[in-house]
């Protein structure tokens, strides 16, 4: 699998040191999960794209972007830890997988609309668990005003006020803007707080609509909460959780967006700000879906259960039984292994990869179990628990066994390890 070049729908790029997108998660690709009639993820998209009406849908075609545009452009210093090929899928030195919706905020400013909401895939490499899965989708919404337009934003903002006084909501602020999380010096304080509160209020209205229901059920208000946040792109930053089930949920990332953002995208005449949200999260809580796998599921047992535009609770048509398969190995060691820069250091999203590329979408988790230094030689060795458990099936221990094979050799191959 080391071609001179990378295809990805359709179109070729050299590879070189950086490449390190696998064939299973190029399969992913084009599968459009967003964009699939009565899928959830798609009803969550519709949504949103509802509360939001009149915004111009961007729909970018390829998860392709450069590096430029998924984190130079957004001002995201060159040391900063996303930029790592232990999290990020990169094609070659030059272009990636984008890793979040952001990516397409500069080239959506040039098109000169002062409204636009982006629905699109994004990846990163991450671990594995039920909730954390290589490719996810995001919404992107950003809004913007001209000089002449500010005056109808404070009207704006007190229609949006008086809205949310009268739905049982529970906003708990707690957010500052202050030298923690600053206002732009070139923007007018009063106008820069007055499209921060725009930001709140259309966001608070919004969270309503997907969660509103819910909260009723429960008996219980509604309740958000608003927290300081840092984004290279945007300032005051902020992010908002929602009370749900007892729990805190972080559920969007959102600011004012630097001045410099809007001037790359031509727009520096224009002000406003952007948020992103991630899809699966919420659409897990909404519609009750245990696994993060199953939004992948082709099974009808999965899909009939929806139906475009519904809200309904997912009900888990079985569950198949798991199958542990424990792997302990001895990391390298750095001295006899002082050519082999590649394998070191260790990182939990390679062996993550190399497992979702041998077993894709059949290993349900990785954990961590045991982290050991011998005392004598100092050798450090790490077991790692895969449970195995597919959606739609029984596996057989000797397919389990046939896969935890191929999943050691391939370690031992890639990263240099040895089995104890
Ligand atoms: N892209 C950010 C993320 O993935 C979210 C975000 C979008 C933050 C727009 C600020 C503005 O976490």
């Amino acid at each position: 699998s080391t071609k001179p070049e990378v295809t990805i729908l359709g179109k070729t790029y050299p590879r070189d040191e950086w490449s390190n997108t696998p064939a299973a998660i190029q399969e992913k690709l084009g599968r459009n999960l967003h964009l699939t009639q009565g899928h959830p993820l798609s009803t969550l998209r519709e949504i949103i794209e509802g509360h939001f009406a009149g915004y111009t849908a961007v729909r970018p075609d390829s998860p392709v972007v450069t590096v430029h545009q998924n984190f130079d452009e957004l001002g995201f210093p060159p040391d900063h830890p996303g930029r790592s090929k232990t999290d990020t899928y990169y094609v070659n030195g030059t272009h990636m997988l984008r890793t979040h919706t952001s990516a397409h905020e500069v080239e959506a400013y040039k098109t000169g609309a002062d409204a636009f909401l982006i629905a699109a895939d994004v990846y990163r490499r991450d671990e594995i668990d039920s909730s954390h899965y290589p490719v996810f989708h995001q919404m992107e919404g950003m809004r913007h005003w001209t000089q002449d337009q500010l005056p109808g934003l404070i009207e704006e903002n007190k229609r949006l006020e008086k809205e949310l006084s009268q739905i049982p909501i529970v906003i708990e602020d707690t957010s500052t803007i202050g030298p923690e999380n600053p206002l732009q010096d070139c923007h007018d304080p009063v106008i820069a707080t007055e499209m921060a509160k725009n930001l709140k209020h259309s966001l608070n209205g919004m969270i309503f609509k997907l969660f509103g229901d819910a909260a009723a059920r429960s008996g219980e208000p509604l309740k958000v909460r608003w927290i300081d946040a840092y984004f290279p792109w945007t300032t005051p930053s902020f992010e908002v959780e929602v009370w749900y089930n007892g729990e805190w949920l972080e559920i969007l990332g959102c600011g004012v967006v630097i001045q410099k953002t809007l001037e790359r995208g031509g727009v520096g005449h224009k002000s406003g700000w952007a948020f992103g949200l991630g899809l699966e999260r919420i659409a897990m809580v909404l519609f009750g879906i245990p696994d993060i796998r199953l939004f992948w599921s082709t099974d009808p047992r999965f899909l009939d259960q929806f139906a475009t535009g519904d809200i309904t609770t997912f009900k888990p048509y079985s569950r198949y039984p798991p199958c542990y398969k424990d792997m302990s190995f001895w990391l390298p060691d750095s001295v006899k292994q002082a050519s082999a820069a590649e394998i070191l250091p260790w990182h939990e999203n390679d062996y993550c990869e190399i497992v979702r590329d041998v077993a894709g979408d059949l290993v349900e988790n990785v954990s961590l179990i045991d982290d050991f230094t011998h005392p004598k030689s100092g050798r450090r060795s790490l077991c790692y628990r895969l449970n195995y458990r597919s959606m739609d099936r029984n596996l057989t221990n000797e397919e389990v066994n046939v896969l935890q094979d191929q999943v050691q050799k391939r370690v031992i191959q890639d990263m240099g390890i040895e089995m104890r």
